[in-house]
């Protein structure tokens, strides 16, 4: 298959140091509104980068399932094989690919654990399924045929036979943004790059700068 010839040229706007929030928390809501309203597929799905304790990058999608100024929140299974590496190593990368409006998001920060009200409370909202798969599946972890799986889920379903509990591995985490970027691709290769970095003495403010693209 040759990709030589497959680029696009990106022309639907532009993005300048004044159009900038002053948050970048308020920019975020501002262009996942826009992939929202283009009816981006899963304008809530991003990739999260870990790093082993080896210093082994991995990266998956996750769904967004809130965000805040004190960061953006996601739930999964904390004996995953990022939830493993998170919690030797919180550091951790975050990306929006909006590809239909031609922009990305990226986001540098820390993570942290969530507390057992907030998971409680996601998780009592989700459907009965992905609850019993929560309990059926011990995420990253190998199996032997996708019989075992099924067989797992129909235990889960037998013993949860009305509600289902948190399953003890499963939890969330907040990741607090230290640096964040906007990217808008723009007509040859010459894209904005706008990026939000903390700054003052409690990291509270934020300073903006432009980067080549
Ligand atoms: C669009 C999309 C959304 C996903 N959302 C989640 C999620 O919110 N939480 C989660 O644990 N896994 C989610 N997954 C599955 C993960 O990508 C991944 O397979 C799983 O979390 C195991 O990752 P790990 O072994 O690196 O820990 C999603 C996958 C896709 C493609």
């Amino acid at each position: 298959m040759d990709l030589s010839g497959l680029r696009e040229e990106y022309g639907r706007g532009g993005l300048d140091l004044p159009d900038l929030a002053a948050e970048p928390i308020e920019m975020f809501e501002r262009w996942l509104r826009q992939a929202v309203e283009a009816g981006v597929h899963e304008p809530n799905a991003m990739v999260v980068a870990t790093v082993s304790a080896e210093g082994q990058p991995s990266s998956r999608m996750v769904l967004l399932k809130g965000f805040s100024d004190e960061g953006f929140v996601f739930f999964t299974n904390q004996a995953s094989r990022k939830g493993v590496e998170l919690a030797a190593e919180p550091r951790c990368a975050l990306l929006f690919p909006w590809h239909p409006l031609e922009r990305q998001v990226r986001v540098e920060g820390t993570a942290t654990v969530l507390p057992d009200e907030d998971v409680t409370a996601y998780f009592a909202s989700r459907p009965r399924g992905s609850r019993l798969g929560a309990h059926a599946s011990h995420q990253s972890r190998v199996v032997a045929s996708r019989d075992e799986l099924a067989t797992a889920y129909a235990e889960a379903e037998a013993a949860f036979p009305d509600d289902v509990p948190v399953p003890d591995e499963w939890g969330g985490y907040r990741v607090r943004p230290e640096v964040v970027e906007f990217w808008q691709g723009r007509p040859g290769r010459m894209h904005d790059r706008l990026v939000y970095h903390r700054t003052g003495p409690d990291l509270e403010a934020w300073r903006t700068e432009r980067l080549a693209p």
